[in-house]
């Protein structure tokens, strides 16, 4: 079929936005009509050329929401009709990552999907009989796209697709980061270092986790002003002297919990150093810049703090995307003050353009 779809042709220009070929699911894989996409950082930083495992042309696009059209041979865990998330992070259910409770890090289609093909190391996507490369096994800057059914999450028909393709990457991860990766106890300290769309929902998650404090960290008011409408109970503008002002506001000791989701390393750093003495946890959530490292004093490892990270939030996509999702239409997370511009599938270089001016949490793309 002819679908309309964003590709990177070359790095560092702006997304050609034009007619392409998509081809009918193989065994596996599903069709489905993309209704809307949000536009995530990794879209701008593999269109940038920054990612050192980019490659061009492609078609951009991994937060995607829409509803199955049809499926290819073998899939019963899907039908037309079926309202979906899209998946990166994929849950084959069956690998070695998948049957243990402790990772979401399925390795079923690692390999092919990381060199832009489906599962079978071929495209569906091509343009005048060439092919296409998919992008993070999901493609969703289109009007369609065909993934494998491993790599889709079945929702629940009454949430609204434009506020559930958040949770296909931003909000879930930061949700997670607190809910699967650390998960916060009931009355603890939290501080979450950067409050875009990921440190939101770390903060939103701290909160359904039940932290008693939960401090929130930022460059900017505006963004300080939104996590305490998401739950935060402190808040402060980031500087050199936070590390010590989060001390001061836990009896001295620092947070239970720390988020870093801001990318900086200098920053993640920080999230080290604010963490509790005796059993701080320190999650790393954004992604730092190629070649950068976190710089950790080993005496602040020998007197009980721990450092980890967190992909994808730790979320198990089949299985806990659609839990989230639940808990968003029971009232739990305002989903509404996330989505701050909307914009048709031709405004996509626009909606970088309001990523790089941070001008709101996040802009989807409408696709009809
Ligand atoms: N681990 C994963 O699976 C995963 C998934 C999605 C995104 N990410 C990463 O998470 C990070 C955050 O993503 P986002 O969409 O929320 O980004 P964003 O740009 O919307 O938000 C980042 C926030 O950090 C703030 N900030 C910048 N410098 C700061 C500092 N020194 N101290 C405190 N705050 C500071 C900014 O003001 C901004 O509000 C990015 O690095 C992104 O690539 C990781
Ligand atoms: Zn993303
Ligand atoms: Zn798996």
């Amino acid at each position: 079929m002819k679908i309309r779809a964003a590709v990177l042709e070359e790095f560092g220009k702006p997304l050609v936005v034009q007619t392409v070929d998509l081809a009918e699911p193989r065994a596996g894989e599903a069709l489905v009509r993309i209704e809307a996409c949000g536009v995530c950082h990794t879209d701008l930083y593999t269109a940038s050329g920054a990612d050192p495992t980019g490659y061009t042309a492609c078609v951009l696009g991994h937060e995607g929401a829409g509803v199955v059209e049809r499926v290819g041979d073998g899939v019963t865990s899907l039908v037309p009709g079926d309202h979906v998330i899209t998946l990166f992070a994929p849950e084959c259910g069956e690998c070695l990552h998948c049957r243990s409770p402790r990772t979401n890090r399925c390795i079923a289609i690692r390999e092919q999907q990381g060199l832009g093909y489906l599962p079978d190391g071929t495209s569906r996507l091509s343009r005048a009989g060439e092919p296409l490369r998919h992008f993070m096994g999901t493609s969703t800057f289109a009007e369609y796209a065909v993934l494998p059914a491993i790599a889709l999450a079945k929702i629940s028909p009454e949430a609204p697709l434009d506020g559930a393709s958040i949770f296909a990457c931003g909000l879930s991860t930061g949700l997670g980061a607190a809910m699967f990766t650390a998960k916060v106890e009931e009355g603890s300290t939290v501080a979450v270092f950067g409050c875009g769309l990921v440190g939101l929902g770390a903060v939103a998650g701290a909160r359904l986790q039940g932290a008693e404090r939960i401090i929130a960290v930022d460059l900017a008011e505006g963004r300080l002003a939104m996590a305490r409408a998401h739950g935060a109970t402190d808040t402060m503008l980031a500087g050199e002297d936070v590390v010590q002002a989060i001390r001061d506001l836990t009896g001295g000791y620092g947070a239970d919990y720390t988020f870093e989701a801001t990318g900086n390393v200098g920053v993640m750093r920080q999230a080290v150093e604010a963490a509790r003495e005796a059993w701080g946890l320190a999650t790393m959530i954004g992604v730092a810049g190629k070649g950068e490292l976190l710089e950790v004093i080993p005496r602040f490892l020998i007197t009980g703090r721990r450092v980890t990270g967190s992909s994808f939030g730790g979320v198990k996509g089949r299985t806990q995307v659609p839990l989230l999702v639940d808990r968003w239409l029971a009232g739990e997370i305002d989903v509404a003050s996330m989505l701050s511009h909307r914009l048709p599938l031709e405004g996509v270089n626009e909606a970088f353009v309001l990523m790089e001016r941070q001008d709101g949490i996040r802009t989807i793309l409408e696709m009809r």
